[in-house]
């Protein structure tokens, strides 16, 4: 086998990460290795959008990046098609693996499937059933090409299965992501986040971690239009009047927050009252993130990957979207989906904090199934 990895944007270099370390694990000892390449597509290129998850991860350097960058849907999708194109007649891989569900996945995917190479698709099956998503058609489309689904949770399997896709073309073998997550847990506990921004004290009895919530938003339904992003922000900062909440914020959505003048809506990061107060803080890393996320009291997102990563660590999360592709994380982990109306928000938040007192959460109340640190090695 002779298998092109492909990466784009934030939430597949966490993904790719255990699945080339598993693919090493296998070659120290196979009789005939996997030959592997690793392309970035570039779609995701910001030193915080993109080094610092390498490096934090070990992910070995690309071995080839197309450089694509931001364009619209149409621009970016065909561009790394054509690139990708070139990549695959130059090297001729017999499988390409792709993961998730943003564009580089359905780009490098159509370009494999027209050149009769076979495709892997990790984290198939998940459906929001919204196809106002830019995701969800591209994971309806990468599924429907390829010739591996594998999936993170029942749910996807089914969904392959009404969509027609053979039986033995799915395997349910659980979740990559938090194989990363499970492995890297302790490394984070070393991050000096918390201490950076002020959350964490030395006492006579050690140290104090402050209670806090953390907060992500980039989806383009919530932060493209002026009145959904106010009405979202207007709630959020109803709850970080209880808890300063800190935001590490997406490009995208930066953009949108000058663009619409909402910068007077966030405190300074060291606030004059720094126990409440929405704080915008820039990217972090994914140990830096890791740690603040493992020790928050509430987490609200609009990202799909931190409903799950909430899940497996048992804190609780406010989903302000309006559906979800992982409903795993609802009927087993600690996710809310709040929608985007300001007072069902408020309501969610309020009771995932009363929720959230001391050992109420814990660890999550239950593991979904499979989500055990060994996914890539059952893939
Ligand atoms: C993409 C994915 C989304 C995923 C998200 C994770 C698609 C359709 N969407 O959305 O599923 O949840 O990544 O972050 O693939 N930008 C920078 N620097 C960067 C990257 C982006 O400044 O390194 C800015 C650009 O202005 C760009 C905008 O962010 O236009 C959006 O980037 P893009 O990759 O198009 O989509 P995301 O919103 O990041």
């Amino acid at each position: 086998m002779k298998i092109i990895h492909v990466v784009g944007a934030r939430p597949n270099f966490v993904k790719i990460a255990p699945i080339i370390e598993a693919i090493r694990r296998h070659n120290r000892s196979a009789h005939r290795p996997i030959e592997g390449l690793l392309v970035h597509t570039g779609q995701h290129y910001d030193e915080k959008m993109s080094k610092l998850f390498f490096d934090d991860l070990e992910i070995p350097k690309p071995d080839i990046n197309l450089e694509v960058g931001s364009a619209s849907h149409a621009e970016q999708t065909a561009e790394i098609m054509k690139r990708f194109e070139n990549i695959c007649l130059d090297h001729r891989p017999t499988h390409i693996l792709v993961v998730g569900d943003v564009n580089s996945t359905i780009a490098c995917a159509l370009v494999a499937s027209k050149l009769n190479i076979k495709i892997i698709h990790v984290e198939a099956g998940l459906r929001s059933f919204d196809r106002s998503m830019p995701e969800e058609i591209n994971r309806i489309l990468t599924d429907a090409i390829s010739d591996y689904l594998f999936v993170t949770e029942k749910s996807g399997e089914d969904n392959l299965l009404k969509e027609g896709i053979p039986g033995e073309k799915i395997f349910f073998v659980g979740n990559v992501m938090i194989d990363t997550l499970l492995k890297h847990k302790e490394k984070a506990e070393r991050s000096k986040i918390l201490d950076h921004l002020g959350l964490r004290h030395l006492t006579a009895d050690g140290p104090v971690i402050k209670d806090y919530g953390v907060l992500t938003l980039h989806r383009p339904s919530n932060v493209d239009e002026r009145e959904t992003f106010q009405n979202i922000l207007e709630a959020l900062l109803d709850v970080s009047e209880r808890l300063p909440v800190f935001f590490p914020v997406h490009p995208r959505t930066r953009a949108k927050i000058a663009e619409f003048d909402f910068g007077r809506h966030f405190a300074p990061t060291s606030g004059i009252d720094p126990s409440r107060g929405m704080r915008l803080i820039d990217p972090l890393g994914y140990l830096d993130f890791l740690s603040l996320m493992s020790r928050a009291k509430i987490v609200l997102t609009d990202s799909g990957g931190m409903q799950e990563e909430t899940t497996a660590l048992g804190i609780p999360c406010v989903t302000l979207r309006e559906n979800t592709e992982r409903p795993v994380t609802v009927t087993h982990g600690t996710n809310v989906i709040a929608g985007v109306e300001k007072k069902r928000i408020v309501q969610c938040a309020l009771s995932a904090l009363n929720l959230s007192g001391p050992g109420s959460y814990g660890p999550a109340p239950s593991l979904p199934p499979l989500w055990d640190g060994k996914a890539a090695e059952r893939l």
